[in-house]
């Protein structure tokens, strides 16, 4: 049986999983392709570390060339993170015609663009199941799967850490630093947990499947981020005493809702700008699929006008969720390797819209907002009259039981109103001498 050499870059939580699981189903997958698919090099960083890998150690490095200008080294998987020497690593092997495997979302993110020119221009394939949702193969599902299709939502729960770390305050009223300690421990967190908790790896994942999506590549700085560091154990309680689970979604809609509708225009191009790209904590309904995806699951819910409403769930971090989809794309690269289909994995074709990202401020919806109040007379009608002049309407209101003269949460729900309508009228409501704290504001998604 024909083999196909594999040379790995990173043998950390991903890399070990890939290792692993070739061990366990190396032979099945050679029976499926007809190849045998063998790791014959490994870069780490630290050669002196403790590992318990299945390769013998003259086959590991610390030097990342060593792995990418082998020849005999056919297909390059970059399991190693980061945006400076993955770039490096991922650019030197397309330019050595090597197809590359890569899990790296932050790399694609940053660097996507010129990495897919670069893969265009050497005829090598790039491929990145494993950047997005970790095991579910929602990459393959919009590239090919929904190919003819025109995307008209995706609403994902695409970062394992956060949806981890906001189950567990809900279910177990678990302190968040706690249980990003244990997710830190569980191998889902980034090196930096930062770009999970802050909302930029999901930005970094919602930023790959808009482009997929829509045909343009979506900068990250058109994304609109926010991340799960000001959502308290108080704001999950009273979303659920109201119906709704707090979940860090990655959105992309086309057609949104604007104030001036259709025929407002964007100040650069003075055309329509209808795709949304944002990501930020929502409260959705408890009825919605979503609310119940827990844990370090993830889950994303398509909706294309051929098939209607489609929702993929799987694992979504972790060494095992992951390595299945670096091991899907590593079967892919073989097979073209050996049938010769280069380009088989085509860049951002642009194919649809303008490059033009909305605005969030222009974005309508609904809110939730909790305040910290004095219980006194008067201070409702007070509120309630700043919002009014800013033609924002309350539906509901929650205020529990206080002590008079002491700040107590109030919690509103708001009517569809546009994000800087509703930003500049809490502005205002902060002001307030009997508003205590700064207005937390939470965004209600439907996902109608
Ligand atoms: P990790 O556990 O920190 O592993 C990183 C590996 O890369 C380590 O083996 C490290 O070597 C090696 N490395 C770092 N710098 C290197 C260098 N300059 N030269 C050679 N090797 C180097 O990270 P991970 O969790 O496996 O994540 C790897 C990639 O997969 C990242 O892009 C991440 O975003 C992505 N990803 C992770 C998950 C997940 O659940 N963890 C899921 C999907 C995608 P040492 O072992 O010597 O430190
Ligand atoms: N840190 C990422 C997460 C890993 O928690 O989702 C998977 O991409």
């Amino acid at each position: 049986m024909q083999q196909v050499n594999l040379g790995l870059v990173g043998g950390g939580t991903v890399g070990g999983g890939v290792l692993a699981a070739l061990e366990r189903n190396g032979p099945l997958l050679s029976s499926r392709l007809g190849l045998s698919l063998q790791v014959t090099r490994l870069a780490v960083r630290q050669l002196n570390k403790t590992r318990s890998l299945p390769l013998p150690a003259d086959r590991i490095t610390d030097d990342w060339r060593k792995v990418v200008e082998d020849p005999d080294v056919h297909i390059v998987a970059e399991l190693m993170g980061g945006t400076t020497t993955a770039r490096d690593v991922v650019r030197t092997a397309l330019r050595l015609k090597k197809p590359v495997v890569t899990a790296n979302k932050a790399l694609l993110s940053a660097h996507g663009e010129e990495l897919f020119a670069e893969a265009a221009r050497s005829g090598a394939n790039l491929y990145y199941e494993a950047s997005v949702a970790g095991g579910i193969p929602i990459i393959k599902v919009l590239r090919e799967s929904l190919a003819g299709n025109r995307v008209l939502q995706i609403a994902g729960i695409v970062n394992g850490t956060c949806n981890y770390i906001l189950t567990r305050m809900k279910l177990e009223g678990a302190a968040f630093e706690d249980v990003l300690q244990d997710a830190q421990r569980l191998g889902y967190a980034e090196a930096e947990p930062s770009l999970d908790i802050d909302g930029h790896d999901a930005a970094h994942k919602t930023g790959i499947l808009a482009s997929l999506a829509h045909g343009f590549w979506v900068q990250p700085q058109q994304i609109h981020t926010e991340g799960i560091r000001h959502i308290t154990t108080l704001d999950i309680q009273f979303a659920a005493q109201l119906g709704y689970t707090i979940k860090l979604l990655g959105i992309v809609k086309s057609g949104v809702p604007t104030p001036g509708g259709a025929k407002r225009k964007s100040k650069k191009n003075a055309s329509p700008c209808p795709v949304q790209v944002s990501v930020y904590p929502a409260l959705i309904p408890n009825s919605h699929v979503l609310a119940s995806v827990n844990h370090a699951f993830n889950a994303i819910a398509v909706r294309g006008d051929v098939v209607g409403d489609t929702l993929f769930y799987g694992r979504g971090a972790g060494a095992d969720a992951t390595a299945s989809s670096v091991l899907s794309d590593l079967a892919d690269a073989a097979l073209d390797l050996k049938h010769g289909s280069h380009r088989r994995v085509p860049p951002f074709v642009a194919h649809e819209g303008n490059g033009c990202v909305a605005s969030l401020d222009d974005l309508v919806s609904r809110y939730y907002v909790r305040l910290s109040v004095l219980d006194r007379p008067g201070v409702f009608a007070r509120i309630a009259g700043v919002l009014a002049k800013a033609g924002i309407g309350i539906s509901s209101i929650i205020q529990p039981e206080g002590h008079a003269g002491e700040a107590v949460p109030v919690i509103l729900m708001i009517h569809d109103a546009p994000n800087a309508a509703i930003r500049r009228a809490l502005g205002a409501v902060a002001k307030l001498t009997a508003v205590k704290a700064p207005p937390v504001m939470i965004r209600v998604e439907t996902l109608e």
